[in-house]
C-alpha cells in the first residue's frame, strides 16, 4: 500500500490544507452537525495526524477521543501532538490500525467522524458499515469529504517584471514533476474510495436512518484581506515545506529519478524559494492572486438498531434488556 505520509500528503500538507479546511468559526455548527456532546466517546477513522480530533475536542469538554489511522507516521506525529490538547479536558488514544477491520467492540462509541476518508479507502462500504458497527445505537456517524475547485495559480502578469523569468520556468517544472509523480504513483492506486458525490448513496446503502447532508465552503487565498497575515505566512511556509518533502520522498524512488535529472530537481528547489519569497513578500499587500476553494460535504447519519435490538424495543422479545 503506498505510504501516504510519504509520498501523497505529507503531515506538513495536512497542516497547512487542514488549517484552511478547519475555521474556527464553523466550530460549533459542525460540532452540532457531528452529534458530539461533553463527555462522549468519539471515533475518527483515518484521522491522519489528528486534524478534525483536535479541531472538534476544542470546542467540547470531557470527551474521550480515539483516532485510527492505517500510516503509523500519522499516528506517531498525532500522539505526539495530543499532550497540548489534553489540557481542554479531553482525552486522546491514536491507534495504528485498519479501518476494515476496526479494533473495537460493537457499540462502543457514542459518536463517529471521518474526514476525507470514505474517499481514499479501498472499501468504502465496508468501512462505514464498520464505522456503523461500532457506533451505539441511534448513535451519529459523520463523513466529511471535500470537493476542490479548479486552482487558479498566480500568473507572472500580476507581478514585477524580474519575476516573469523564472515564474513561467516554475510552472514547466511544477508540471513535468506532477507528471512524473503521477506516472510513478498513480493516483489510481491510493484513491481507492468513492467520490464524494456517492457519499449519500452510500449512507443510504447502508441502512442508516436519519440521513443529513449539509456544507461548508471554504476558500483560501493569499490575497484574502480577512485572513490574518501570520496565518498567511504560516501557510505559505508549511505548502511550501511540503512540496520539497515531496520532492524528496520521491527523489528516492529509482523510476522517478529516470523521469527528473538532478539539474531539474535543484533547479526546482531554487524556483520554488524564489516563488516563496515573492508569495511572502506579496502577501502582506494582499495582492497575490491564487486561489484555492472547495466545498466540504458532512453526510451525517443515525446508526439504526439491530432486528434483536428492534424486536426488544417491540417488546417482542422480552423487552429492552441490553444493547446490541
Ligand atoms: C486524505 S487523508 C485524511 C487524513 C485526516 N482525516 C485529515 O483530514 O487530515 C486519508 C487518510 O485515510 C487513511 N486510510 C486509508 N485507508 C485506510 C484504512 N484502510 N484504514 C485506516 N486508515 C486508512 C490514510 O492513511 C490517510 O491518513
Amino acid at each position: 500500500m503506498t505510504e501516504w505520509s510519504k509520498y501523497v500528503q505529507t503531515p506538513t500538507f495536512l497542516e497547512a490544507t487542514r488549517m484552511m479546511m478547519f475555521d474556527p468559526d464553523t466550530r460549533d455548527v459542525l460540532i452540532k452537525w457531528t452529534g458530539i456532546k461533553n463527555g462522549m466517546r468519539v471515533l475518527d477513522v483515518g484521522c491522519g495526524t489528528g486534524a478534525l480530533t483536535f479541531f472538534l475536542a476544542e470546542g467540547v469538554s470531557g470527551c474521550e477521543f480515539v483516532g485510527l489511522d492505517i500510516d503509523a507516521h500519522f499516528i506517531a506525529i498525532a500522539n505526539e501532538k495530543k499532550e497540548e490538547y489534553a489540557k481542554g479536558g479531553n482525552s486522546f488514544t491514536f491507534v495504528t490500525g485498519d479501518a476494515l477491520k476496526l479494533p473495537f467492540e460493537n457499540a462502543s462509541f457514542d459518536a463517529v467522524v471521518s474526514h476525507t476518508f470514505l474517499t481514499n479507502v479501498p472499501d468504502p462500504h465496508l468501512a462505514l458499515r464498520e464505522m456503523m458497527r461500532v457506533g451505539r445505537t441511534l448513535s451519529p456517524v459523520t463523513s466529511i469529504t471535500a470537493q476542490s475547485f479548479e486552482f487558479i495559480p498566480a500568473h507572472p502578469g500580476f507581478y514585477e517584471k524580474d519575476h516573469l523569468a523564472y515564474y513561467e520556468e516554475w510552472a514547466e517544472l511544477f508540471i513535468k514533476l506532477y507528471a512524473a509523480y503521477e506516472e510513478v504513483l498513480p493516483k489510481k492506486d491510493y484513491l481507492l474510495g468513492c467520490h464524494p458525490v456517492l457519499v449519500p448513496k452510500l449512507f443510504s446503502e447502508a441502512g442508516m436512518w436519519d440521513i443529513r447532508m449539509h456544507s461548508l465552503g471554504k476558500s483560501c487565498s493569499t490575497s484574502n484581506a480577512a485572513m490574518e497575515d501570520a496565518d498567511k505566512r504560516r501557510y505559505l511556509e508549511l505548502l511550501y515545506e511540503a512540496e520539497l518533502e515531496k520532492l524528496d520522498a520521491f527523489y528516492e524512488l529509482e523510476a522517478f529519478r529516470e523521469k527528473i535529472t538532478d539539474k531539474e530537481a535543484d533547479r526546482f528547489r531554487e524556483l520554488m524559494k524564489l516563488r516563496n519569497d515573492l508569495l511572502l513578500a506579496e502577501c502582506g499587500e494582499n495582492t497575490v492572486w491564487e486561489w484555492y476553494g472547495g466545498a466540504s460535504l458532512v453526510m451525517t447519519g443515525i446508526v439504526p438498531p439491530t432486528l434483536r435490538t428492534l424486536l426488544r424495543m417491540t417488546g417482542k422479545d422480552g423487552g429492552i434488556s441490553k444493547q446490541d
